[in-house]
């Protein structure tokens, strides 16, 4: 880019200079042609004298030397009268004595005699402008008469004057034309500098992410594609943020939650050990409460394991034909026991078959999860609704009660894992708050939905929608 800058810049500069002299050597070569005319009939007639004065008052009116040379170049007037007689070897003389050109025009110098100077040409850039060397014009007009050359009138003016100016508008050139280079790169810095640098403060945030620090963010300033790109980049490390808080959240819950019931069983284990005389009715109790323990253990694993599976996609259905509402049935009946227990009433209103092609082992433990919870948080003599609707292509089943209902400000979070609402009445009940996280994700695995409505004081209805048929 700088090489054709460079290129255009001298030969725009060549050009004006060169603009400059052409308006000059037309205007030199026509007053020369006309003069060289008007003069030919007082030099065909030897009117030397007369020829003389012409020369002089002509000299005067253009201002420079004039001469009049014969056919072998030798001077037969000149307006200074100092030449008359001798030869003037001047390549524009020649030019037109030996060539036969009707005019000729050259540019000298006294500092490089005789020789055509260069005009305008790269050297210029090199080569300043000499102030000592004395610049003339020479223009040499064919004087011609009835049709052949008789002689030539040669005008020598001095271009001193001119040459300086074109010059120095030469100079003036090359430096505009520098510093709007200068500028032109400033502007390109400082605009890639702009450019680059939400990309810079892109990549560094990214190199903090890859070493975990997800909490970075970038600015989002701007507009167009860079911008979408930080808000982007903003909404992801922010999602990944909150996967990596629930994933620790999760971890420390898992291990709190296997640590209770290990913490029981050593007590209890502790006191036998250490009370070789207990009785054996006690010993018995407190080993069932180990057993009991066991068991507890063994459940929150076993959904650990289930989630966990469910999360690595590990977990495929397994799709066969039946009917929800016959699988609605068999889990009442296996809740029939604990509802008679706590006195609950069960009413169960299926006014459709609903054939799916699903998972029925998960869809099984979907509706015991939702049963068991509405027994469980509901009072003893309470009051328990299933309803199983179809409604287009999905499956609507509801599960209500008339419990204490769940607080608005916790109906948000009791899809999480290990989340409970009432922490200290839960663990006596046996839940580990996972029974909902499962019951979402296997609702999610069959592309359905669960939600809740609760009110407080008057009772929680979950909604699940399935479609009966997928894929
Ligand atoms: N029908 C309901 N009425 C009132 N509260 C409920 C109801 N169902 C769930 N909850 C609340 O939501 C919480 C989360 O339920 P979830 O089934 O996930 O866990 P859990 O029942 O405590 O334990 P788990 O089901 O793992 O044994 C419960 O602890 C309870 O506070
Ligand atoms: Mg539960």
């Amino acid at each position: 880019m700088g090489v054709s800058y460079y290129a255009v810049a001298t030969s725009l500069i060549g050009l004006v200079g060169d603009y400059l002299f052409d308006d000059r050597m037309r205007q030199d070569r026509a007053n020369t042609n006309k003069l060289a005319q008007e003069l030919v009939p007082l030099y065909q007639d030897a009117r030397f004298e007369l020829l003389q004065k012409e020369l002089v008052s002509s000299s005067a009116d253009l201002g420079g030397r004039l001469m009049v040379l014969d056919q072998y170049g030798k001077v037969q007037a000149d307006s200074l009268n100092q030449l008359n007689g001798s030869r003037l070897p001047v390549s524009e003389a020649l030019n037109v004595l030996v060539f036969g050109e009707q005019n000729a025009y050259g540019v000298h110098t006294t500092s490089k005699e005789d020789q055509e100077a260069e005009k305008f040409n790269l050297l210029r850039l090199l080569q300043p402008f000499d102030g000592n060397a004395e610049w003339s014009a020479y223009c040499a007009s064919a004087m011609v008469s009835n049709g052949s050359s008789i002689g030539v009138l040669l005008y020598a003016s001095p271009i001193q004057d001119m040459m300086q100016r074109v010059f120095q508008l030469q100079d003036r050139m090359i430096l505009y034309f520098m510093i709007a280079a200068l500028v032109a790169m400033i502007i390109a810095l400082v605009f890639s500098r702009v450019l680059t640098r939400p990309i810079v403060s892109l990549t560094r945030s990214i190199q903090r992410m890859g070493r975990g620090d997800f909490s970075t963010r970038v600015p989002v300033t701007g507009s167009g594609e860079l911008r979408r790109l930080s808000e982007t980049f903003n909404t992801m490390s922010e999602k990944l943020e909150m996967l990596d808080q629930s994933r620790n959240q999760f971890v420390s819950n898992a291990s709190h939650e296997l640590k209770t019931p290990l913490a029981t069983m050593k007590i209890l284990l502790e006191s036998i050990i250490y009370q070789p005389d207990m009785d054996s009715g006690m010993r018995t109790e407190f080993l069932t409460d180990i057993n009991k323990e066991i068991d507890r253990l063994n459940m929150v694993i076993g959904d650990l394991l289930t989630l966990v599976s469910m999360d690595s996609k590990t977990m495929r259905l397994n799709r066969t034909t039946f009917s929800l509402s016959q699988l609605v049935t068999d889990t009442a009946s296996r809740l029939k026991l604990v509802l008679e227990k706590r006195n609950q009433e069960l009413k169960l209103n299926l006014s459709d078959r609903c054939e799916m092609y699903a998972d029925s082992a998960k869809l099984t433990q979907v509706i015991y999860n939702l049963m068991e919870n509405a027994s469980k948080y509901t009072q003893e003599g309470g009051c328990i609704r299933v309803r199983l609707i179809r409604s287009g292509r999905d499956a609507i089943l509801t599960v209500s009660d008339n419990g204490p209902g769940i607080p608005k400000e916790d109906q948000a979070h009791i899809f999480d894992r290990f989340y409970r609402v009432d922490k200290a009445r839960s663990r006596e009940t046996g839940g580990t708050g996972l029974g909902l996280s499962i019951v979402h994700q296997m609702v999610l695995m069959h592309g359905g939905t669960v939600s809740v409505e609760s009110e407080e004081g008057s009772g929680t209805t979950f909604t699940v929608e399935l479609p009966i048929h997928q894929g």
